[in-house]
């Protein structure tokens, strides 16, 4: 009987994208996805270390999971537990010593040998048990030993994963496809742990992606999303043997696919304002179905900010990358990125912040109180803020951006775009789609299904959500 598995994930898309491709390697060990916890034979926690927050949430779930497993024991049966992902990377022989039930420890390089972990696992809990009958026979049982029975690989090999992960696609993709083309940073912001969890950056060759698209495609992704940590550093090698840059690659993508796919939609995500070069700027003028749209984090609109964060970029630099953007895609929406509270931070620098905001204008943002993390120089910095102070500076920044969001929200009243359907919204018969712009579209009894792209007006709008009435099944055939 086929073995389920459950995967949880935290953090980013790269998490997302990382665990479908666990369950595709399990997938040929017998062990099929599914969507309920209860019934799991097998879960793997997919982890976030970038806030202490995310990274405490590992501990509280596993304290569930360690009850699941007991349970389970007690009937005969067993969970398999594993944690995977950045917490895993950064703190794996912490998760064993504090969460000794846990069987597995993977980081996010070695997932292609999880099938050798998996065994290894059962050799030692084989030899283990082995050990325990023996032990029985001599003196009265203690219940079962459920100790420090882990294993671990938080390697980087010097193979790269994506050489080893399978080719099949075992979980259908959904409407929006996630393709890594990019891994890890060597950009170092001092605030940041992704350096160190998931190492130096590595770029898939062209032909890789070319392939996994075509895959994805074949499988019904109507959008192709390009991850990486730092994705516009993607330098891969091209079929000619020299090195691409993202803007080549795009094009190529979108040459090869575009004619056959009418409607086909390319994103890329996420991106760092010194990585935007010439190519990926002029792409965002000559292909149309490259949405209207990126985000391009900014964490702070004060130089020395900037400066003490190892951004390697001033605020007036990021406005010039903005500003050459809307000069090729007058309609392209910026989305961003921003810390309240870094080391050294003034009221002033804080002011930079809000007036980088209202000068650029975003379509939506994602704003955090900063988090000293462990390892990272930013914690060693001496000038920490105070948290009511960093937390007042959120709350301001968020007013400011939800007012934008809200505003650009209401300038798509009125308006017909092209929506392609994720997912089905709350109540009977919604469905909630994506515009080029990544706004939530949801519209109601429309006779539309769930990967349908579709022409919508626009009727009303919130600051995190559009409605919309269907005008035209099918979409325009274009892009946005
Ligand atoms: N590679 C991307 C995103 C990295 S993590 C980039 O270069 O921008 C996503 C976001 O989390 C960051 O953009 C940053 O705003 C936030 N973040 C990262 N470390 C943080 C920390 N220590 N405290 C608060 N927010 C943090
Ligand atoms: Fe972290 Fe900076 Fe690298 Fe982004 S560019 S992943 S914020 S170190
Ligand atoms: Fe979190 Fe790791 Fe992504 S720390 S944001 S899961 S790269």
């Amino acid at each position: 009987m086929a073995k389920k598995l459950f995967i949880k994930t935290y953090g980013c898309q790269m998490n997302v994208y990382d665990s479908a491709r666990m369950a595709d390697v399990l997938a040929p060990l017998g062990y099929a996805k599914t969507e309920s916890p209860d019934d799991a034979d097998m879960v793997i926690l997919n982890t976030c270390h970038i806030r202490e927050k995310a990274a405490e949430k590992v501990f509280s779930e596993l304290g569930h999971w360690r009850l699941r497993k007991a349970a389970a024991r007690a009937a005969g049966g067993d969970v398999t537990i594993a944690v995977a992902g950045c917490v895993a990377q950064a703190e794996g022989e912490e998760i064993l010593a504090r969460a000794p039930f846990v069987d597995l420890v993977v980081g996010p390089q070695a997932y292609h040998r999880l099938p050798e972990l998996l065994a290894r696992m059962a050799r030692k809990q084989g030899a283990e048990r082995q050990q325990a009958k023996t032990a029985r026979k001599n003196q009265p049982m203690r219940g079962q030993s459920m100790q420090g029975l882990g294993v671990m690989d938080t390697d980087f090999p010097v193979e790269s994963k994506f050489d080893h992960l399978p080719d099949q696609v075992a979980t259908p993709p959904g409407p929006v496809g996630f393709l890594a083309i990019q891994e890890g940073c060597d950009k170092f912001c001092t605030f940041c742990v992704v350096p160190y969890t998931r190492g130096a950056e590595y770029s898939r060759p062209a032909e890789a992606v070319i392939a996994e698209a075509g895959r994805l495609i074949a499988a019904g992704a109507r959008e192709i999303a390009l991850l990486g940590q730092n994705v516009n550093a993607w330098h891969g090698d091209g079929p000619d043997g020299g090195a691409w840059s993202l803007g080549r690659l795009l094009h190529a993508l979108n040459d090869r696919f575009g004619a056959a796919h009418p409607g086909l939609r390319w994103r890329y995500m996420t991106s760092h304002p010194r990585e935007m070069d010439d190519d990926l700027i002029a792409a965002h003028g000559e292909i149309a179905a490259l949405m209207p749209f990126l985000h391009l984090p900014v964490q702070s609109g004060s130089d020395a900010i900037l400066r003490a964060m190892n951004r390697g970029h001033s605020a007036d630099d990021y406005r010039a990358v903005i500003a050459r953007l809307r000069a090729v895609r007058p309609d392209i929406a910026l989305s961003s990125d921003f810390i309240t509270g870094f080391p050294g931070e003034s009221d002033r620098d804080f002011e930079a912040t809000l007036q980088l905001v209202r000068d650029v204008g975003f379509a939506s943002a994602y704003s955090f109180r900063y988090s000293a993390r462990p390892g990272t120089p930013g914690s060693l910095m001496p000038n920490q803020v105070p948290e009511a102070v960093a937390a007042e500076r959120l709350q301001a920044l968020q007013a400011l951006l939800q007012d934008q969001s809200t505003a650009f929200n209401q300038t798509m009243v009125g308006r017909r775009m092209d929506v392609l359907f994720e997912r089905p919204g709350k109540h009977a018969g919604q469905l909630i789609g994506r515009s080029p712009w990544m706004q939530p579209v949801v519209v109601t009894d429309s006779g539309l299904a769930i990967g349908d792209v579709a022409t919508v007006t626009i009727t009303a709008a919130s600051a995190t959500s559009l409605t919309g009435q269907l005008a035209l099944a099918g979409g325009s055939r274009e892009a946005a």
